[in-house]
């Protein structure tokens, strides 16, 4: 078929209201563009193509081109399509992480370039870490960086309770992924090591693992795969294998600690006698996560007292209230 005949099917197919023929026409397009080595059009006509499907705005008309997978039994989404406008700097993290993450942004964008030397951009990243670290912010930035929209995969809301629903709900997810360019997240991977105590549990939850890599491993499209956990100590060689990076997010030394504070705290006016190397030192081992809702917490009860600006009897105050919290999730409250 030529590029005139192509053209034609997808004008004609918008003229005839017929969703799939336009989206199997667009599609059609799209790999001819890839056939002829031109990634970046190729790259541009996906992203076109899947903005209008999932924009709820302007084009209505080719919504449902592109159906959102669903469990069988249950019926709820496996996936979610999220667009995000964050930028780099609002991440803290350490240098070395982040030069990794800038790295696989590089990879990606210059992927074409890579290619003609034969080599590959970084296509499955692992990002490991304490909870609160930016994992999860991670992969909203990597999305809106690359301005690709981000697929978003809860890793354990595909696990099914029943069993055999399981390894089909995973194929829906892959074939929906393949079928075009994404940054895709599977967050809560964790659920490898949740279960890790209950032995027969333990025993699917791996089949259901090994099932998850094996189609990983026969992944098809440019899609840059991330998964998250916290649990990186408990998997095995063969999951480390599986990814061509693994990010590890540290929890913030006091440098970043103070960067956070400043960031969290800019929306507000700040009395010129607050201690921040005070607040910094009492937040060690804090992660950024817990700092933004000590600042948030700080900044309301300043507001909600009607004071001109935030004190450091507001940021103690807000410390205090966490660690409490804190006691309480750990059970060091003293109960029996
Ligand atoms: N490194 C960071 N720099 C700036 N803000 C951060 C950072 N890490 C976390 N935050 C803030 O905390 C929020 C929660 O972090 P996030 O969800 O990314 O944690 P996570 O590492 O995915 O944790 P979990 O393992 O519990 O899923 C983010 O949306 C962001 O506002
Ligand atoms: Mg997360």
């Amino acid at each position: 078929m030529t590029t005139s005949d192509l053209i034609k099917k997808i004008f004609l197919s918008f003229h005839e209201k017929d969703n799939d023929a336009f989206y199997n026409a667009a599609r059609e397009y799209i790999e001819y563009e890839k056939r002829k080595k031109h990634t970046i059009v190729a790259r541009e006509l996906e992203k076109a193509l899947y903005i209008s499907n999932s924009s709820s705005g302007s084009n209505k008309r080719f919504k449902n081109a592109l159906p959102i997978p669903r469990d069988t039994e249950k019926g709820f989404p496996l996936l979610e399509i999220q667009h995000f406008d964050i930028s780099m700097d609002s991440l803290l993290i350490c240098q070395e992480t982040k030069h990794q993450l800038e790295q696989a942004l590089r990879e990606f964008k210059d992927a074409d370039v890579l290619a003609t030397y034969n080599l590959q951009n970084k296509k499955k990243i692992l990002l490991c870490g304490r909870p609160g670290t930016g994992k999860t912010f991670s992969a909203r930035i990597v999305s809106s960086v690359l301005q690709i929209p981000l697929v978003y995969v809860r890793f354990d809301s595909i696990i099914s309770s029943y069993l055999g629903e399981t390894a089909s709900n995973l194929r829906k997810v892959f074939d929906f992924i393949e079928n075009g360019t994404w940054i895709v997240l599977f967050d809560e991977f964790d659920i490898i090591g949740k279960n890790r105590d209950d032995s027969h549990e333990h025993g699917e939850i791996k089949r259901v693992v090994n099932n998850f890599l094996q189609m990983l491993d026969n992944i098809k499209g440019d899609s840059l795969i991330l998964a998250a956990t916290n649990h990186q100590y408990m998997l095995d060689p063969a999951i480390w294998r599986r990814f061509d990076d693994v990010i590890y997010y540290e929890l913030p030394d006091e440098h970043i600690r103070k960067a956070l504070f400043d960031l969290y705290m800019r929306p507000i006016k700040k009395d010129p006698g607050i201690d921040l190397p005070k607040a910094v030192h009492l937040t060690q081992g804090f992660s950024p996560a817990d700092i933004k809702m000590i600042t948030e917490e700080a900044m309301k009860l300043s507001i909600l007292d009607s004071r001109p600006c935030l004190s450091q009897n507001d940021i103690e105050t807000a410390i205090y209230k966490f660690s409490r919290r804190e006691k309480v999730r750990n059970n060091q409250m003293g109960d029996r």
